[in-house]
């Protein structure tokens, strides 16, 4: 009989992770939430008595070498994913892998193999690609309504106050793991072009008195695509109005917007005018999409036909985020190819 659900294994049970186990646990019915794997056993275990889930280890080896489990879902930090994401793919098992999926092109060039070695889906998680209007507005695009793309824009503002400790942050996360999304968005809304120049700014103007530690926390980045379309890319880590994740395209015959940093369908009115509220967490603005993202890759196991981004949209995401770095150590534009 054909297997209904995938057996998935959370990999990393902080603020992702547990988002990512809950749905599994309860939003999808095509995924079962088998076991949790993190290095800190208690934080596993609180969230395996909320989610009544009761295969918990900190042993990777338990998980990599269990017949039942098909696949994991990684949301470990970042300077571990491409490590921990190649070991499971060797011993057999579909891996999920929140990103980035590596901090560099060799480390994901690797887990990408070894996903093309044992066949097995390796799904990265960016997220905009599944939210509705994202959707909607690819589908727009695919279908000629805007023309031939020629302005696209990304931008990521994070909610204020931001209450990130920039002194423990490394210097390079804002391209890394934040503008990461934005890029693959770019890349994904103009399909079928490669990234031919990189330019960035970036500073500390949220945390001007982490600067020297070498903090960033605002970046806006141009790039140039070689069908002629420019985009551009923003960042910031404190909007103090919400979590703010738009999105636009601008063609020959039209444009498309996405995302809307208002809640929907309610605004308040009053003597002093009209109110509305705004977003200010990840995980309800893009509640769906994160659901879908999850629904994909266990449907990918189940069919063995991968749907969502994989090694390849990581590795160009991330070789621009690296073009961002080096526009900024050297002030120049950097030539690239992705
Ligand atoms: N797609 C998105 O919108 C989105 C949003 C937030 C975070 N993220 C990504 O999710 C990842 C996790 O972020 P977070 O905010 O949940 O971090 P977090 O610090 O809250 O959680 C990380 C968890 O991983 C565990 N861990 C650490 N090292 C480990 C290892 N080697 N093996 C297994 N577990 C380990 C920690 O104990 C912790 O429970 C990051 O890569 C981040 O970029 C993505």
């Amino acid at each position: 009989m054909t297997k209904k659900t995938a057996n998935l294994v959370l990999v990393g049970a902080g603020r992702m992770g547990s988002h990512h186990a809950q749905n599994i646990a309860f939003t999808l019915n095509n995924a079962h939430l088998f076991g949790i794997f993190d290095q800190y056993l208690p934080g596993a275990k609180a969230l395996g008595e909320k989610l009544g889930c009761d295969f918990i280890t900190d042993k990777i080896e338990d998980i990599a070498n269990h017949p039942e489990v098909d696949g994991v879902v990684i949301a470990a930090p970042a300077r571990f994913h491409a490590s921990i994401s190649k070991y499971f793919l060797e011993h057999g098992k579909a891996v999920f892998c929140e990103k980035p999926a590596g901090l560099t092109l060799a480390e994901i060039e690797e887990t990408s193999a070894a996903a093309d070695t044992a066949k097995r889906p390796y799904q990265i998680g960016f997220n905009r690609r599944w939210d509705r209007a994202f959707v909607s507005a690819k589908e727009k695009i695919q279908q000629g309504v805007i023309g031939t793309p020629q302005q696209l824009r990304s931008l990521t503002r994070d909610p204020g106050p931001w209450g990130g400790d920039p002194f423990n942050i490394p210097t390079w996360t804002i391209f890394y793991e934040t503008l990461i999304h934005d890029f693959d968005t770019l890349l994904w809304l103009n399909d079928n072009a490669k990234v031919v120049e990189v330019r960035a700014l970036a500073d500390a103007l949220v945390r001007p008195d982490a600067k020297s530690h070498g903090h960033l926390d605002v970046a806006t980045v141009t790039l140039r695509f070689d069908n002629g379309a420019i985009a551009i890319a923003e960042a910031n880590f404190c909007a103090m109005y919400g979590y703010d994740v738009r999105a636009e395209v601008l063609g020959s015959l039209g444009m498309v917007q996405m995302g809307d940093v208002r809640k929907p369908n309610m605004t308040s009115y009053n003597k002093d005018g009209a109110q509305d509220d705004t977003w200010r967490v990840d995980s309800d603005i893009f509640v769906d999409a994160y659901a879908a993202q999850i629904r994909a890759f266990a449907n990918a196991i189940l069919t063995g036909q991968q749907t969502g981004p994989n090694g390849r949209d990581a590795h160009r995401a991330l070789a621009i985020s690296l073009a961002c770095i080096e526009s900024v150590t050297t002030g120049n534009a950097i030539t690239t190819n992705i």
